[in-house]
């Protein structure tokens, strides 16, 4: 069955990585999250995509120069009028408390792509262990030296490299990197690379899939999971199927 993952959680009607979303995706029946993670000046794991809090706070500056107690005081839900209070931009460990109350994979992408944030994946790892959530991550990354590290640091937990361009035999190269998967953009998976991955045992989540025949496309191919602003829609057309 191919999982529906909420790209920053339901995205596409609450703000983008806020516990609001991640609890909307849980009741409209996703599978599982997808989330970002940077680093703040004091070393706590904040979910937010962006390296600053400019586009989706009421705040301004990089992440990296605000404690985890100065980055709380911000509102990650700013935009979204009908709110009537603040959302935080989240802890990851408040996001990994809240997943032991249900069943739902987590898709954390390490944002260390601008800022190299060091000892941001020993943090993760150690969070995950710590609440023991090592079968429901996945990690991922367009910085695939972090998706390298991570494997040889927590071999128990699956990777996958982010890959926004078409790739010659991108199941091999997962393979050569010991991840079990790859995360392509949904254009760069036509169903030939998709069904040859998935027969030699290599997982496909493609992102971020928002279009009707594309979610239909995807799962009619067998795909393993795909990443989606849209949970609702991709529930909906996963049972229409
Ligand atoms: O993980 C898939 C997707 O989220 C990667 O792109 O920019 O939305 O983090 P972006
Ligand atoms: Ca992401």
């Amino acid at each position: 069955m191919t999982l529906i993952l909420a790209h920053r959680g339901y995205s596409s009607l609450y703000p983008e990585n806020t516990m609001l979303a991640f609890v909307e995706a849980e009741k409209v029946g996703a599978d599982g999250l997808e989330l970002d993670v940077q680093m703040t000046r004091d070393g706590e794991l904040v979910v937010i995509h962006d390296e600053k809090v400019n586009r989706t706070t009421d705040g301004k500056g990089f992440v990296k120069d605000f404690t985890a107690q100065e980055i709380r005081k911000l509102d990650a839900g700013h935009q979204n009028k009908s709110l009537s209070k603040k959302e935080k931009i989240p802890l990851l460990k408040e996001v990994f408390e809240w997943l032991m109350g249900n069943s739902m994979v987590c898709n954390v992408e390490f944002k260390n792509g601008l800022f190299p944030y060091k000892g941001m994946e020993e943090k993760v790892i150690a969070l995950v262990r710590h609440y023991q959530l090592e079968s429901r991550i996945i990690f991922s990354s367009f910085n695939h030296y972090s998706v390298v590290h991570t494997t040889s640091l927590a071999p128990e937990i699956e990777t996958a490299p982010l890959l926004a361009e078409g790739l010659y035999m991108p199941w091999i190269y997962a393979k050569s990197i010991r991840s079990s998967g790859f995360h392509p953009h949904y254009r760069a998976a036509p169903d030939q690379i998709i069904k040859q991955a998935i027969d030699s045992g290599i997982a496909v989540r493609p992102y971020t899939v928002n279009k009707e025949t594309e979610m239909e496309r995807l799962i009619k191919v067998g795909c393993s999971a795909m990443i989606t602003d849209d949970p609702l829609k991709g529930v909906q057309i996963r049972l229409e199927i």
